[in-house]
């Protein structure tokens, strides 16, 4: 029997942000554990993120560090074959790759997601990014294109791999001004019907219009929770006018301690040891190539990568997710501090206390 999809489960879905990359999240020198991109502690990070029921797991595809002291980002694992491994060494929580659309052919990436979902038995899914780094994508050669097209041909992409994960015995055919699939055929057909999740990242126009035309979730980043509900409500009333059902996942760094001034001097702490030269040169490529990051501050760059804060005691972090699930977040992809020991604390501390608001099973 395949496991639940994640837009199969109810109520609030929790999941990770993984630290695959060095430094998640924070662009500050200030890390309890440096190491904890390493595949040995993904894993151990993973399986007590199964344990205590969270829904899924989710990367983030870098090919290159931002520099500064921390070379942030800079060393990665690869999230295919990331979540090759996670889903064979877990059993229930659904396990996402990010697919850069100018670096796979969608006919490798079909492919390998139907394998992906065959090993996980269903609990694969895709996060597709049209990808804006020219840094990253300088190395490779690729040009990255003005942004209304790269969304075009990301339109295209998905259309291609919904095209062959559902249509089998190589009868697909597509053609557009970025490719041309002539008796497309992945086979394996894929375990999740009619495909697996597809997830789009991105909060600009043209992201919204793509997610709402084509994809089952929206990975956004709403500046603040006040901000949340209205970004939320637009994507879902244009995937209605559809006919289609959207959901949406933000993602918050969850930073708790026993007493509000606890965990703000421990997010006082992060900013003391900003690594500024690369927030600077994060944020310069955000700015100059996306649309969805324009509200944000050095601070918030640096604080968790343009994470949510949500920092205080665990009544506070509660009560503050839910009031974003209330405003329509169907998800959260939790960023932490130091991710193996904050997942337990998490089950232990603030899943009870979610549980009793009714959000949580
Ligand atoms: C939750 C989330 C996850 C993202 N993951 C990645 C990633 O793994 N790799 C990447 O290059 N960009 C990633 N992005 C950036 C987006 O793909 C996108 O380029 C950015 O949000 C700007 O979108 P825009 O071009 O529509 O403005 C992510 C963004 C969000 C909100």
């Amino acid at each position: 029997m395949p496991n639940a999809r994640i837009d199969d489960r109810n109520l609030m879905r929790l999941g990770l942000f993984m630290p695959n990359c060095s430094y998640a999240y924070s662009i500050s020198t200030y890390k309890p554990d440096p190491e904890d991109w390493t595949f040995e502690s993904n894993l151990r990070i993973a399986q007590a993120a199964e344990d205590a029921g969270f829904d899924f797991l989710f990367p983030v595809a870098k090919w290159q560090g931002y520099g500064g002291k921390t070379n942030y980002l800079g060393t990665s694992l690869e999230t295919f074959t990331w979540a090759s491994a996670l889903l064979a060494r877990t059993t229930t929580i659904n396990v996402f790759s990010t697919v850069h659309v100018p670096v796979f052919h969608p006919v490798a990436t079909a492919k390998m997601g139907a394998t992906l979902d065959h090993i996980g038995q269903g609990r694969w899914g895709l996060n597709i990014v049209s990808g804006w780094s020219e840094h990253e994508f300088g190395m490779m050669g690729i040009k990255v294109i003005p942004h209304e097209e790269r969304y075009r041909r990301t339109a295209a992409y998905i259309d291609i791999l919904k095209g062959l994960w559902t249509q089998n015995g190589g009868s697909f055919n597509y053609e557009c001004p970025w490719y041309k699939i002539t008796g497309g055929d992945v086979s394996p057909p894929t375990i999740q019907k009619p495909h697996p999740v597809i997830a789009n990242a991105g909060v600009s126009e043209d992201a919204k219009a793509l997610v709402s035309r084509q994809c089952d979730w929206a990975f956004i980043s709403p500046p603040s929770i006040a901000e949340a509900p209205a970004v939320v409500a637009d994507i879902k009333e244009r995937a209605q006018k559809l006919g289609r059902d959207v959901k949406c996942a933000c993602y918050p760094f969850v930073l708790w301690r026993d007493t509000e001034s606890e965990a703000q001097e421990e997010q006082q702490r992060i900013l003391e040891n900003i690594d500024r030269a690369a927030v600077d040169n994060w944020a310069h490529g955000l700015k100059i190539q996306s649309g969805s990051f324009d509200e944000f501050t050095a601070e918030m760059y640096a604080f968790g990568g343009g994470a949510l804060p949500l920092v205080g005691c665990k009544n506070q972090v509660a009560e503050s997710l839910k009031e974003l699930y209330d405003g329509g977040m169907d998800g959260f992809l939790m960023v932490m501090l130091d991710y193996y020991k904050d997942t337990i604390r998490f089950k232990n501390e603030i899943l009870p206390l979610l549980r009793k608001m009714g959000v949580r099973k």
